[in-house]
């Protein structure tokens, strides 16, 4: 007999509320358009609510809505208390959130506190003038005697970190785009700009932010220039960060002394509301991440991106799933994002793409604390083709393509015809992505083999088992072929190489409450007892039965 217990159904009411929920990742301009003009808005979201109440996720992150030049799709904020016109109105903020938790589901915002857009009303007063009480909200520097930047820091996309400004004769400087200049986070107007940001969305019922580059946000006091690194030791693979950004060490623009305080700052406003902090910290060693997520204060939670940042290599993939080891039970897991590649593409695309980022999920969707998807995984969507002349990613501009995101953000395809049932209008704002009927939401749907009821079983499962609920994880095979752990009375296989493997179970007998079958998944509840064969690149979800008179 296996016993099943249905999941704490509450909105975010309680302490602690995301541990062992799921998340989606709406990117909102590509997600689904309300008003017909080619762009994903509020509105669309909240007609296609009832696809994430489906899918049965509990938590929704939305990238950034507020009003922006969208030199960076959102993230050069130029208001951060108003909505893009674009998107909607806080009208529809409220409306959303509402609606979202008549269905169960919380919304997180987009917080962008490294840098703002040229056109915020504060960059506008600091540029122009020195004495502005504003200047000191962003980063200043003179000229280098040569007339060049100020020190020899390199952007995330690529060229120098600082842009001239004509009218006052010193330098800004933009870890970004030149569209975004970084905010002086030593300054503490700009902290207390901050808490009140916090407080409004808030108080308006968000649950929580998810917090972008939470890593870099203190720079190095005096700005020092920062260590070459010889040609030699530049890294082969670029990440989705231009090359030159790879030939100087970046030890004085991240992880500054002080960072933490910023994110202790955060956790005392957000606590009263039950609010979650789900932090990008783009720090790929487990043991550092750990430090800046902890129970008591700072980030609750943070992306890990080891698998986002790989491609199939199983050995490799099994170290990234053990990194919750050393951060303990902190760590919000995703495999895709509108920042990357997406994961199928990654894993060597078509059914074999899709096949092997379903066996990851399985094995990520068991762990705690928040397994993320990003829109489109669920349907094992691959990128979506876009050709050069309709490039709108800055980075792919800056790089000719070479690095391009466009591809991971084309639009999310809902039904089968040539406008995705994304928007009404002629075209979308980004190419269709040269999407197929199958790919669709509404023949997924219509499919019980497909990926969307794979994954809806795979959430479903996360909810009923409540072994998969708050306990720890043991691992219980940590080198491929098969990589598995047991949480409570469940365990979770996954068989990383392309052959068939058996793992040995623990003593009892076992439930199959879900195996993969291709890119789909299947529910055989049959019983295995001593080992479990797993096809190559498959994964499993097993139950202990519990035997007579132990119940
Ligand atoms: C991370 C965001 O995910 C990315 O899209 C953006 O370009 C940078 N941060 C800068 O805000």
């Amino acid at each position: 007999m296996t016993t099943t217990e249905p999941a704490d159904a509450s909105p975010h009411t309680q302490p602690g509320w995301w541990a062992d929920r799921v998340g989606y990742q709406v990117y909102l301009p590509s997600f689904a358009d309300g008003d017909g003009d080619g762009w994903g808005d509020l509105t669309g979201l909240r007609q296609r609510l009832d696809h994430l109440a489906w899918l049965g996720v509990d938590l929704v992150w939305l990238s950034p809505i507020n009003p922006s030049p969208m030199a960076d799709h959102g993230y050069d904020v130029a208001d951060y208390c108003a909505v893009h016109p674009r998107l909607g109105t806080l009208a529809d903020v409220d409306a959303l959130l509402a609606e979202a938790r008549d269905r169960g589901i919380a919304v997180l915002l987009d917080l962008v506190p490294n840098h703002t857009s040229v056109e915020h009303p504060w960059f506008q007063r600091a540029r122009a003038s020195r004495d502005d009480p504003y200047r000191d909200y962003y980063h200043w520097g003179d000229p280098a005697p040569d007339g060049g930047p100020p020190n020899n820091w390199v952007s995330v996309f690529g060229g120098p970190a600082w842009t001239f400004e004509p009218a006052t004769g010193q330098y800004y400087l933009h870890l970004y785009a030149p569209e975004q200049p970084d905010l002086n986070w030593d300054n503490p107007a700009v902290a207390r700009e901050f808490d009140a940001i916090l407080r409004f969305w808030l108080d308006r019922g968000v649950a929580g932010f998810r917090i972008d580059v939470a890593h870099a946000l203190k720079k190095a006091p005096g700005l020092p220039d920062q260590p070459e690194v010889p040609a030699a030791q530049q890294p082969a693979r670029l990440d989705g960060r231009a090359a030159d950004h790879y030939a100087i060490e970046h030890v004085h623009d991240r992880e500054q002394p002080g960072l933490r305080d910023l994110h202790r700052r955060w956790r005392a406003v957000a606590e009263p509301y039950g609010a979650l902090l789900l932090g990008e910290v783009y720090i790929l060693d487990p043991q550092r991440l750990a430090t800046y997520l902890r129970d008591q204060d700072g980030l609750h939670t943070g992306f890990w991106f080891g698998l986002v940042e790989s491609e199939w290599d199983p050995a490799h993939l099994a170290a990234q799933l053990r990194a919750a080891e050393v951060t303990g039970p902190h760590l919000a897991w995703v495999q895709s994002s509108h920042d990357r590649r997406r994961a199928p593409t990654r894993y060597g695309g078509g059914q074999m793409g899709r096949r092997r980022a379903l066996t990851l999920a399985v094995l990520t969707l068991g762990l705690p604390a928040l397994p993320v998807l990003y829109q489109g995984d669920e349907l094992g969507l691959e990128d979506g083709h876009v050709p050069p002349q309709a490039y709108q990613d800055p980075l792919a501009r800056r790089t000719g393509g070479a690095l391009s995101r466009d591809p991971a953000r084309t639009p999310m395809p809902w039904e089968p015809g040539e406008r995705l049932g994304f928007t009404d209008a002629e075209q979308a704002w980004l190419p269709w992505g040269g999407r197929t009927d199958a790919d669709t939401v509404a023949v997924q749907r219509a499919d019980p083999g497909s990926p969307l009821w794979a994954y809806r079983r795979l959430v479903a499962l996360r909810g009923a088992l409540s072994g998969l609920r708050g306990g720890p994880v043991r691992w219980h095979a940590t080198t491929p072929p098969v990589v598995a752990y047991v949480r409570g009375d469940v365990l979770v296989a996954g068989n990383l190489e392309a052959h068939a493997a058996t793992l040995a179970l623990p003593a009892g007998r076992w439930t199959v409450r879900l195996r993969t079958q291709g890119s789909g998944a299947v529910e055989p509840d049959d019983v295995v007892e001593g080992a479990l064969s797993l096809p190559g690149e498959h994964a499993a979800i097993l139950q202990r039965e519990v035997a007579a008179g132990e119940g």
